[in-house]
């Protein structure tokens, strides 16, 4: 059956599209194992999908594992520079109903995810609750069908805890960001290597000498700072939380305030999930050359309108690498426009670890499938357990094996009454 319900920027594209998704498969076992029993048991079967997540080779994985697990579905991408257009010419030859292409601007993002709710969703998936906010403020009359929904990432989980808080939230939603196998491992190995990769595309600077500034110590920013470390830069790092600060201190970054930052940084990247990180102020002190970039979800961390605001000029160097010249004639050159540099400026996190993030996306949605009704509107964690299940696939994969304990050890563990 030929698919026309679909907008992608060239539909030529998706034999393109379908190899690299066939590579993306060959590098995602736990969820090609999901695929293969969720085949013979159906456990999404009636259910209407609705799905705002980066259109990238691995979310195509994900979403022919929903397909094949009995969903119906409807895409769009979540940022408008992440989509991969030739992933999304194949899932539409694929017969997937998506609308998402590179460069959406603001309406036609908006747009997009109002074409996914034509398919009045069962399930809403998402990154960064866009297409959550989006039921809440414009269609309250379709919550009431929603059994449930997931949320990907940290900044859309934060935002989603607090609406519960207010009883603001319509339906139960499950935090996939918050299962031990994604944000610890998604967020820090994830988020580590393809910022870099972005910032290397954009750029093809050498780190290797370079003061590295890293704002936020959560697990994007230690993942950025680790893997910029292994690359031989200097490492700075700026932060809130005295917790989170002492970690980078003992893990043997220097820490210090973005105003003193600005100054002696060559590359900047921003991992807060926080707005104006990078301001006026610091623009105005930083040196020639200084390269800025931000992998917090939001392209509000590094204040562009401010730098536009007072440069002198602006023109485009490279692909995802805008220079602009500020009133002293210094040059500062922004990435991917100030969004997401993993996902804008290269393919985002690699296929190995995005293969952790969507099984428990894929285990959310079935389990939502499954007990959602009796569900109230809250945000719920996913089970530990399938956590452990997750690492144990993952783990046979690369043909890793661990030690049991015996019997004796368990009770060893529990006994109170054994001393030194
Ligand atoms: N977020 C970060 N990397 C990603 C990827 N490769 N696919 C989908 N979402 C992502």
């Amino acid at each position: 059956m030929s698919n026309t319900n679909y907008k992608v920027k060239n539909i030529a594209l998706a034999a393109q599209g379908l190899l690299k998704i066939e590579w993306a498969e060959s590098r995602m076992p736990v969820l090609m194992k999901l695929r293969e029993e969720a085949c013979k048991t159906q456990p999404l079967k009636g259910m209407r999908i609705a799905g705002c997540l980066h259109v990238t080779k691995e979310t195509a994985v994900l979403v022919r594992t929903l397909k094949a697990a009995g969903a119906e579905l409807a895409w769009s991408g979540c940022n408008p520079l992440s989509t991969q257009d030739d992933i999304a010419a194949a899932l539409a030859s694929d017969g997937v109903s998506i609308f998402a292409w590179h460069g959406m601007n603001r309406d036609e993002f908006y747009w997009a995810i109002e074409r996914t709710l034509d398919l009045k969703p069962t399930l809403t998936l998402d990154d960064g609750a866009d297409l959550i906010f989006t039921v809440h403020s414009k269609h309250k009359d379709m919550a009431k069908d929603i059994i449930g929904g997931t949320e990907e990432t940290t900044t859309g989980v934060h935002r989603l805890r607090a609406m519960a808080r207010d009883g603001a939230l319509f339906y139960p939603v499950i935090a996939i960001n918050d299962a031990e196998t994604k944000w610890d491992f998604d967020n820090v190995y994830g988020t580590g290597q393809s910022s870099i990769d972005g910032i290397i595309r954009a750029t093809n600077v050498l780190l290797g000498g370079k003061v590295f500034v890293v704002a936020g110590f959560g697990h994007c920013g230690r993942g950025c700072a680790m893997r910029a470390k292994g690359m031989g830069a200097r490492v700075v790092v700026t932060e809130v939380k005295p917790t989170a600060a002492l970690k980078a201190v003992l893990e043997g970054y220097e820490v210090m305030k973005m105003d003193d930052a600005a100054k002696i940084g060559d590359i900047f990247i921003t991992a807060t999930g926080m707005k104006d990180i990078i301001v006026k102020r610091h623009f105005d002190s930083m040196k020639d050359g200084a390269i800025v970039s931000n992998t917090g979800h939001y392209d509000c961390e590094i204040n562009l309108e401010e730098l536009k605001g007072v440069s002198r000029k602006m023109r485009e160097v490279r692909p995802n690498n805008e220079e602009y010249t500020m009133p002293n004639g210094n040059r500062i050159y922004v990435l991917a426009q100030g969004r997401l540099v993993n996902l804008a400026a290269a393919e985002g996190h690699p296929s190995e670890v995005m293969d952790m993030s969507f099984a428990n996306q894929f285990l959310g949605m079935t389990r939502l499938a499954r007990e959602g009704r009796s569900l109230k509107p809250a945000v719920y964690d996913i089970d530990p357990a399938q956590d452990q299940e997750i690492a144990m696939i993952k783990l046979r994969s690369i043909g890793m094996s661990l030690d049991k304990l015996t019997p004796e050890q368990v009770k060893y563990a529990d006994d109170y009454s054994s001393g030194t």
